[in-house]
């Protein structure tokens, strides 16, 4: 839920204006995680006293989006923007409150003092704030914000201010202070006592470096440095030494020639400067001292990686890109063809009919054992393990149970030994999924990834798991995340019935269909104007309910889930099977009802609510297949899809939703890649 983006520049002369740039673009790539207000700290000019120059930093801060803040940064005539600086650290953060309102004071860096010796950014929430706040206040910190993060400057400084005379290096600060810190965070620091250096470290939040030098890297490989600090209400133990010292050519990266480092919550904020990328583990501790990046932490746990390898990322600039769409959303909703298709590249082979997903081939004999799949997410994640609930029952012949992460949790769910937990997720950090999943684990199942996110904390604490490949999502309103996710799952239910005799038609079936998929999404992409005629139509109203059952429940759910949150209608998504239990009385002439109506095994049923409907004087919008006269004749409107087989029908009943909601947006003035008061990414429970 916040944007964390750092820029260091060692040996490579950038001006001040620069700096500013990288830092702001930075953030413009990340603010999808948050964005009601932002900040940088950068070096300031040198206070010159008596003795010595003083090193200063200057924060600036503004509420609103980083456009705000980037107008504010050209306004500051206090810095010469053509200064240029050969070696220096800047940081910045794009917000989502969540302690606090959205202001200037309360948005990060976070300082230690007025003097701004210790700065800070970070996403995540620390739990044992109120604590240690009372503890900071008593020993005569003064605090500004109401924010949680700001306990973590104060301290810093606290632990610096009680050095006595210690020789103290900024990274075991750093990790005296994490050691005092509960909850999730991914942190950023600087300091003007230590100007140059960069210490970051990561506990359940996620943070990753990105690397860039002209001349080839002295290792791609870092060992991790292990060391041993305690600190304890104000004692610090005296034999931890300064780890920026300590590193060595052979345990860093970098070898004192021009190198530049970018620490990003998220790839796509660095991508465009670096495709070299090291993720940090949970408390992890990455220093650059003197242009060298190296790695700590406290102490080694069993059958740990001892090393941190620098990757590759495949991913390229225009991936992240808005292209000629007006939004992120609308160009995801686009992207359908492709990105489905690239859920199932080299993974179903159409020749012989077999799919295999790697990273749950080794596992599949354990899965096909279990007594139950529970499938567990959030938001719209969660709506895609709706949407296969029956297909994966079918193809599995296990029980299989839906989730919501949240209540999952909250009613702590039996999971026995031979469960298998699905956890289901875009971004791989959604903190109610992540908790499910470690909750699972301590249970004894075994745990099943389906991400977005190569390297998310999801990723890598599961089990095994299916990447979905749909590429980088940008817009808060999940789209084609749900369609790769949808059509993952089928095709782990696909694998696990390869060798069941009764279902090879039906398995035959799917893949023919799946084959088609890309196509039909087109066919489905060009009712576009249509729907914005449809949207024409409604953007004024208040309420839009949509109804449909069997597998375009989750359509209705999924559906009414995007114009909530990007029109701020209110919308409902009705199970036609409950209609008469209640929502009925919602029916009138005037109610905008949309009713999903497709040839499957419920369609007479769904028939019979659409009578129901219609005689209440209901006027319903009907997605339905293609030609089907009896249900046009009804309808106050029609959308006429293509066909497919019945367990994938529902990708392409739900794209006409994703584009109305868009319209509607639009129409209603909204911005509709940043809805209020939402986050791509929630890393809070
Ligand atoms: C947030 C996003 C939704 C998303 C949900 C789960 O609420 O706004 O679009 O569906 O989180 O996120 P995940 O990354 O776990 O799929």
């Amino acid at each position: 839920m916040c944007g964390i983006f750092a820029y260091l520049n060692y040996q490579v002369p950038r001006t001040r204006k620069e700096i500013f740039e990288t830092l702001v673009k930075g953030l413009q790539r990340l603010e999808y995680r948050g964005y009601d207000s932002a900040g940088i700290a950068v070096d300031g000019p040198k206070k010159t006293g008596n003795e010595h120059n003083q090193n200063t930093i200057c924060l600036i801060k503004k509420t609103g989006k980083v456009k705000a803040l980037d107008e504010e940064l050209c306004k500051k005539d206090l810095l010469d923007l053509d200064e240029k600086l050969f070696t220096h650290f800047g940081i910045a953060h794009t917000r989502w409150a969540t302690h606090g309102e959205p202001s200037e004071v309360n948005s990060h860096p976070h300082r230690s003092d007025k003097e701004n010796e210790f700065v800070v950014i970070h996403n995540g929430i620390i739990t044992n704030y109120k604590e240690l706040k009372a503890y900071l206040i008593n020993k005569g910190y003064e605090f500004e914000s109401e924010t949680d993060t700001e306990v973590i400057p104060k301290l810093i400084k606290y632990v610096y201010d009680n050095r006595e005379n210690e020789d103290i290096g900024f990274s075991t600060l750093v990790e005296r202070v994490i050691q005092q810190l509960e909850g999730a965070f991914a942190l950023v620091f600087k300091s003007r006592n230590f100007p140059r250096e960069a210490v970051c470290t990561r506990r359940g939040s996620p943070l990753l470096i990105g690397v860039r030098s002209e001349y080839e890297l002295s290792t791609e490989d870092i060992p991790i440095q292990y060391n041993n600090a305690l600190f304890k209400e104000g004692v610090q133990e005296k034999n931890s030494h300064n780890r920026a010292d300590c590193s060595s050519d052979i345990d860093s990266v970098g070898d004192g020639r021009a190198v530049e480092y970018y620490f990003a919550s998220d790839a796509s904020a660095i991508i465009e400067h670096t495709n070299k990328v090291l993720y940090l583990e949970d408390d992890d501790m990455a220093v650059v001292s003197e242009g060298k990046l190296s790695i700590h932490r406290l102490r080694r746990k069993v059958n740990e990686n001892p090393v941190r390898a620098i990757q590759t990322l495949q991913m390229e600039l225009q991936q992240i890109m808005k292209g000629n769409f007006d939004a992120f959303m609308q160009k995801e909703i686009f992207e359908q063809p492709e990105s489905v298709f690239n859920t199932m590249r080299g993974r179903i082979c159409f020749d012989t009919n077999t799919v295999i997903l790697g990273g749950l081939k080794d596992h599949l004999k354990e899965i096909k054992r279990c007594r139950r799949l529970i499938v567990i997410g959030c938001g719209t994640s969660f709506h895609a393990a709706v949407a296969t609930r029956q297909i994966l029952e079918e193809l599995t012949e296990l029980s299989v149970m839906v989730e919501l992460a949240s209540d999952f949790l909250d009613r702590n769910t039996p999971v026995f030994r031979d469960d298998v937990c699905f956890f289901i997720s875009q971004s791989g950090e959604t903190a109610d999924t992540l908790m499910a999943l470690r909750y699972c684990k301590g249970q004894g199942a075994l745990t099943v990834g389906v991400t977005n996110t190569v390297g998310s904390s999801i990723c890598r604490e599961t089990d095994c798991g299916v990447h979905i490949n749909a590429g980088p999502e940008i817009g808060v309103a999940s789209t084609k995340a749900y369609t790769s996710q949808f059509v993952a799952l089928v095709m782990f239910g696909l694998m696990m019935s390869e060798d069941r005799l009764s279902l090879q038609q039906r398995r035959l079936d799917i893949i023919n269909s799946l084959k088609m998929l890309p196509d039909l999404i087109k066919q489905v992409l060009a009712l576009d104007k249509k729907i914005k005629a449809i949207a024409d139509e409604l953007y004024q109203q208040k309420s839009l309910l949509v109804m449909g059952r069997g597998y375009h429940y989750a359509t209705c759910l999924e559906g009414a889930l995007k114009i909530k949150e990007i029109t701020y209608m209110h919308s409902e998504g009705i199970l036609a099977g409950e209609l008469k239990h209640g929502p009925l009385a919602l029916i009138d002439k005037e109610m905008p009802v949309i009713m999903i109506i497709m040839k499957d095994s419920c369609y007479t049923k769904c028939q019979n609510a659409l009578e129901q409907v219609t005689a209440r004087s209901g006027r319903p919008i009907i997605l339905c297949c293609k030609d089907d006269t009896d249900i046009c004749k009804n309808a106050y409107h029609t959308l006429e899809l293509p066909q497919t087989v019945d367990c994938l029908q529902g990708i392409l009943t739900v794209i006409p939703l994703q584009l109305l909601s868009f319209h509607l947006a639009v129409l209603r003035g909204y911005d509709v890649d940043f809805p209020r008061n939402l986050a791509k990414s929630v890393t809070v429970e």
